[in-house]
């Protein structure tokens, strides 16, 4: 098949644990606007392709027919289980029932065990799916390190019984990760958090990296199909900016392509998403061939605009200024 990119030669990232996992996922979240069965289709053809790593989540509504195309792909031997790498995600209405949403990942993805299982938000407030951006939940409260190192601690008891091999956390700061990082028996893999051109997260991602934490970065493209509640008229669009217009002329490509190889270059595993074959195979192709130079890379540095997508308004509580209180962003945990 043409379209086949050997899993073999898709660069690796080593995590702290020894083990070696693709430095490009396929994202599976379907941003309210793409149906489980497209989503579930394009992994399908993602398996097919190449792709070997998968984000999935609890609350993207989609585990169960994603279960479906993993068995079949199992079943019909294109893949064996140990070959994939599985992500999910524990969703905020279920920090004191870890191990039921993650059996009920498991059965639903018929996975057996999680590769990789995080924490989606470190903090338990709920929103309904699909929930207006000015709707707040009146039982939402700030950060807790108590609870959040209770849920976590309920993680560490699946690792020991099996049912996942590694935790993670997912829209961290640095100000919770410091006070909570020494009360962790086993530490965090990776940390799941936005990163795209515009948003580069660099202390974050350094603060990560000094502490042999992957960073993976979701929204890797700027994320232009994100659901409305996540788009305001001052965002940029990442792939418009002319710096990246260009660079993907000189390599003949789409600007997404180069946010991608930009995202592998510097270190993090983008986890892209998209429903079309074209898209998802040259974004797993683009990790084998054609490096960005370093002059582009150097370029695409220049480009952070502190541009932040998902700014997590409908997780605010009662009390909370506006959702800057949510990142921590005076170096202090916002009470
Ligand atoms: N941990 C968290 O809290 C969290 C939050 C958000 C997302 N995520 C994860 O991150 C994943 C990715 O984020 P995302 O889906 O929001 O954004 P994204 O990957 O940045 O953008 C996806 C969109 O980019 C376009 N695209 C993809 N490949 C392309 C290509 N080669 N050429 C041109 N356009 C391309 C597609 O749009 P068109 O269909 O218009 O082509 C696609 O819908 C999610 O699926 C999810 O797994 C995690």
């Amino acid at each position: 098949m043409s379209n086949f990119i050997n899993p073999a030669i898709v660069p690796k990232r080593k995590l702290y644990t020894g083990e070696e996992i693709p430095c490009i996922g396929m994202g599976t979240f379907g941003s309210d606007r793409f149906t489980a069965e497209q989503v579930s289709a394009a992994v399908a053809g993602a398996i097919r392709c190449g792709y070997r790593m998968f984000d999935c989540a609890a609350c993207y509504g989609n585990e169960d027919q994603i279960g479906k195309v993993f068995k079949d792909a199992m079943d019909e031997g294109v893949v064996e289980r140990k070959d994939l790498y599985i992500m999910t995600k524990v969703w905020n209405d279920m920090h004191e029932r870890v191990e039921e949403s993650c059996r009920k990942s498991i059965a639903d993805l018929q996975c057996e065990y999680v590769d990789l299982f995080f924490i989606h938000w470190p903090f338990p407030n709920y929103h309904a799916p699909h929930c207006d951006v000015d709707s707040r939940n009146p039982d939402s409260k700030p950060f807790s390190v108590e609870e959040f190192v209770a849920t976590y601690q309920r993680c560490e008891e699946l690792v020991e019984k099996g049912l996942i091999k590694s935790i993670g956390i997912s829209n961290m700061t640095i100000p919770k990760l410091e006070a909570v990082l020494p009360k962790l028996r086993i530490k965090p893999v990776a940390c799941e958090m936005e990163l795209h051109p515009c948003f580069q997260q660099q202390k974050l991602f350094d603060y990560l990296t000094a502490h042999d934490i992957q960073p993976i970065g979701f929204m890797p493209i700027g994320s232009p199909t994100r659901p409305e509640r996540d788009m305001c008229p001052e965002d940029i669009a990442d792939i418009q900016t002319p710096e990246m217009v260009s660079i993907a002329k000189a390599h003949n490509c789409h600007p997404a392509v180069i946010a991608l190889k930009w995202a592998v270059q510097r270190g993090q595993i983008p986890i892209p998403f998209s429903i079309h074959e074209a898209e998802y195979v040259s974004n797993l192709k683009l990790t084998t061939e054609d490096p960005l130079t370093e002059e582009e890379m150097a370029s695409i540095a220049t480009l952070e605009r502190n541009n932040r997508l998902v700014k997590g308004q409908v997780f605010l509580w009662e009390g909370a200024n506006d959702w800057h209180d949510l990142w921590d962003e005076d170096g202090f945990i916002v009470k």
